[in-house]
């Protein structure tokens, strides 16, 4: 596996896309957090083999999926996850407002650092919980946890901290130092720590991501870590996550408001996770070095062509997060539609001075898109 399989453009307009579909036209679209790439071939074969054996019955996600997703956590992160610690979900942000329904009660509140992955600031809310939000700040070129501006916004009442890790929009891979900060803040605020680990795989950056839960095994009766292989692999839209929980009794005070509203992970989404996790390791590391190169290029197209841009470096994910602040514009994502590309507006993640840049595509789309950009940006 090398460049050119993700070099290849594959049209995705008039395919229920919301990235592509949304906007139509010829907007090109570098906004929602999913990869204009095709998924790991074997993960495609497997999905073949299910279509073709044409009966779409009732699924029961089998030992060898568990096995498989604690196999990869082990090799990846030398973290042992024991299959009952598991628990499947239709995504992450479900898990985000059962977490807030489980773990905090009405008008409690629940914590977060902006700017941040809209769900963590839309689900407290929508739960009828208090929403706490804390700026990160900016170090020397770098975001960093706000750690004393946490201690003095934390409240009594407040009951859980949505920990973004690696970091959408920010790209910061959290480092062990940072991790344990996180562990201690929240065993002193007696708060549960839901570590949502979705981008984990995708660190591009010569780094380490430490598991929550693999940093703080002593405080596993406060620690709910989400995952997914649908960041990693690209497959968002087959609807499947899990939630790990090692304790027994936060795992059903998780659980305990899900009863009757969850579905089982349907037949296409269990192939496609196992067969990606245990097959998937080729096509990953070509899509890491070619997320880097793209990386590296939007970089330098920041620094050398669109001078009153900020872009902090991004060690994880495939998101960039602008500071557009300079540029006077009052709709900044407006001004850039109109130029024919769709960022996200950092308005959403809980900035408004910001654009948020999917540079998971083609380097070619990455490239027209900065041309077109410039004319608003430059
Ligand atoms: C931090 C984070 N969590 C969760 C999600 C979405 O998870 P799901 O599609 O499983 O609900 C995203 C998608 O961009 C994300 O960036």
């Amino acid at each position: 596996m090398d460049a050119s399989f993700f070099d290849r453009p594959i049209e995705r307009r008039g395919t229920a896309s919301f990235k592509w579909d949304l906007y139509g036209g010829d907007v090109l679209p570098l906004w929602v957090a999913d990869m204009d790439f095709a998924a790991p071939p074997p993960v495609v074969e497997a999905l073949e083999a299910c279509v073709a054996h044409g009966v779409f019955g009732y699924a029961l996600a089998p030992d060898s999926l568990t096995e498989a997703i604690a196999a990869h956590l082990e090799a990846r992160y030398g973290w042992r996850v024991e299959p009952e610690w598991v628990a499947w979900l239709p995504g992450v942000v479900t898990g985000l407002n059962l977490a807030c329904d489980a773990f905090a009660a009405a008008g409690e509140g629940v914590m977060t650092v902006t700017p941040v992955y809209p769900p963590f600031l839309e689900a407290p809310g929508q739960r009828g919980r208090r929403l706490v939000t804390v700026p990160a700040t900016v170090k020397d070129g770098r975001w960093e946890l706000p750690l004393q501006e946490m201690e003095a916004t934390v409240t009594s009442d407040t009951r859980v901290l949505f920990f973004c890790h690696p970091h959408n929009p920010l790209g910061r891979v959290w480092r062990r130092h940072e991790v344990d900060a996180v562990l201690d803040f929240c065993r002193r605020h007696d708060l549960v720590l839901v570590s949502d680990e979705i981008h984990c795989d995708l660190v591009l950056d010569d780094l380490h991501h430490v598991p929550s839960a693999l940093a703080g095994p002593d405080a596993a009766d406060r620690i709910v870590t989400f995952m997914s292989p649908s960041k990693t692999f690209n497959l968002p839209g087959l609807n499947f996550a899990f939630a790990i929980v090692a304790d027994e009794a936060l795992r059903r005070r998780f659980l305990r408001p899900a009863e009757g509203l969850l579905p089982f992970p349907g037949c296409f989404a269990i192939a496609a996770a196992e067969t990606a996790y245990r097959r998937g390791e080729d096509w990953h590391a070509a899509l890491l070095a070619y997320l880097r190169a793209n990386r590296d290029a939007l970089e330098r197209f920041v620094a050398e062509r669109l001078p009153r841009v900020g872009m902090t470096h991004v060690e994880a994910t495939y998101l960039a997060w602008l500071d557009v602040s300079g540029l006077g514009l009052d709709d900044p994502a407006a001004a850039c539609r109109s130029a024919g590309v769709a960022l996200s507006p950092g308005g959403e993640f809980g900035d408004p001075a910001y654009l948020r840049l999917n540079f998971g595509c083609p380097r070619a789309t990455l490239d027209e898109a900065l041309r077109r950009l410039s004319a608003v940006l430059a």
